[in-house]
């Protein structure tokens, strides 16, 4: 039985659920994978956590419903970059903010992990965005698993079907409706609503962050097509390299211009082949309603990959909930370990 040690950080919404989720599907992970996974550490902002190669966890159904600030061995300064070297290499799993631009906490945390021999699951995009060649070549350096699932569209599996499913082919062209906050607003658009009413809606329901911005801007979207192609289709795109556009300017007039001509209005990040080179954008499109991404709804998303000898491959759907993104991380961890 493998028993990897477990550290986590960031313990919001989907740290919270990786935990609750670890606990639930112990004894599967125990008698189908060989698998009893450790937590060895918690960490959030300002603190964190912490339990040595020999103690056991801090009662993992006590953490999995309740905030670790309130436990008995919460220790404020407490720093996780600090503790990687104290414990048997095992697996990070990243779950803090994204921030595109910094790649911040999460760069420091994942390239400190890497150089102490540690696998990555990461939910959070930014230190991949800004720094995903460097983090591949460390990974394959110390000869550790760099996942990220989770960070690109998460319950959708895009990242196992275009290096899995599809390896062998040459990828031609992608495009994914990758933003469930954002084809949820489309979707009641489509209904009459404006923009700012189905925006303020999908807040109300925690589908839209306080901050939307990276969602209904387009960089959420451009974020993970970049981490997709870059991952499948041997691109080296950097986010600057992508024109983006998000569906703030949409009125309910264009969306339902759109469907008098059978076509839906998507946000679509896409990848396409041209003569000697590849191109990425994110842009409004009208998708034909038969299209199989023409007619996800709500939260749904979508990815369709175009190959030269297996055709056009779409995968649509999986939960777009931090339990949707917990779940994500354990399959990566899973396959890591298998
Ligand atoms: N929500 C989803 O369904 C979903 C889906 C796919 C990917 N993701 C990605 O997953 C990540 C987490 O999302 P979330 O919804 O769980 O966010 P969240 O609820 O805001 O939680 C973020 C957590 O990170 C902690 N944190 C912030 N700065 C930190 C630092 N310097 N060191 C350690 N911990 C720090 C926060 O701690 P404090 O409470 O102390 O501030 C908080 O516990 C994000 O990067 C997001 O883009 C989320």
């Amino acid at each position: 039985m493998d028993t990897p040690n477990v550290l986590l950080t960031g313990f919001g919404n989907v740290g919270r659920a990786f935990v609750r989720l670890m606990h639930e599907k112990r004894e599967l992970c125990r008698k189908t994978y060989d698998l009893d996974l450790r937590l060895r550490g918690v960490f959030k902002t300002n603190g964190g956590l912490f339990a040595g190669e020999d103690s056991d966890l801090f009662g993992i159904e006590e953490l999995s419903s309740s905030d670790c600030l309130a436990h008995s061995a919460w220790k404020t300064g407490l720093r996780c970059k600090d503790l990687f070297s104290q414990l048997k290499p095992g697996v990070l799993v990243e779950c803090t903010p994204t921030n595109i631009h910094t790649g911040e906490p999460g760069l420091s945390y994942i390239r400190k992990a890497l150089e102490a021999g540690w696998h990555i699951a990461a939910a959070s995009k930014g230190a991949l965005v800004v720094d995903f060649k460097n983090l591949k070549e460390m990974a394959k350096k110390a000869g550790v698993c760099l996942k990220y699932s989770a960070a690109t569209a998460a319950a959708l599996p895009t990242l196992d079907v275009g290096l899995y499913s599809l390896a062998g082919t040459e990828i031609l062209g992608i495009e994914g409706i990758l933003t469930g906050t954002a084809n949820y607003i489309l979707s009641r658009m489509e209904h009459g609503i404006s923009f700012q009413d189905a925006l303020k809606e999908a807040q109300a329901r925690g589908i839209a962050e306080p901050d939307p911005s990276l969602d209904i801007d387009g960089w959420d979207t451009a974020s993970k097509i970049l981490l997709i192609s870059n991952s499948v289709a041997g691109t080296d795109f950097e986010l600057k390299d992508i024109p983006c556009e998000g569906i703030r300017n949409l009125t309910p007039a264009d969306i339902l211009a759109a469907r008098e001509e059978g076509k839906s209005l998507k946000l679509v990040g896409w990848v396409i082949r041209e003569v000697g080179s590849m191109r990425a954008e994110v842009r409004v499109a009208a998708i034909d309603q038969a299209h199989p991404l023409g007619r996800l709804a709500g939260t749904q998303k979508g990815i369709t990959f175009y190959t030269d000898t297996m055709g056009q491959v779409t995968v649509a759907g999986g939960k777009s909930d931090p339990r949707g993104t917990a779940a994500t991380l354990l399959k990566d961890i899973i396959n890591i370990f298998r």
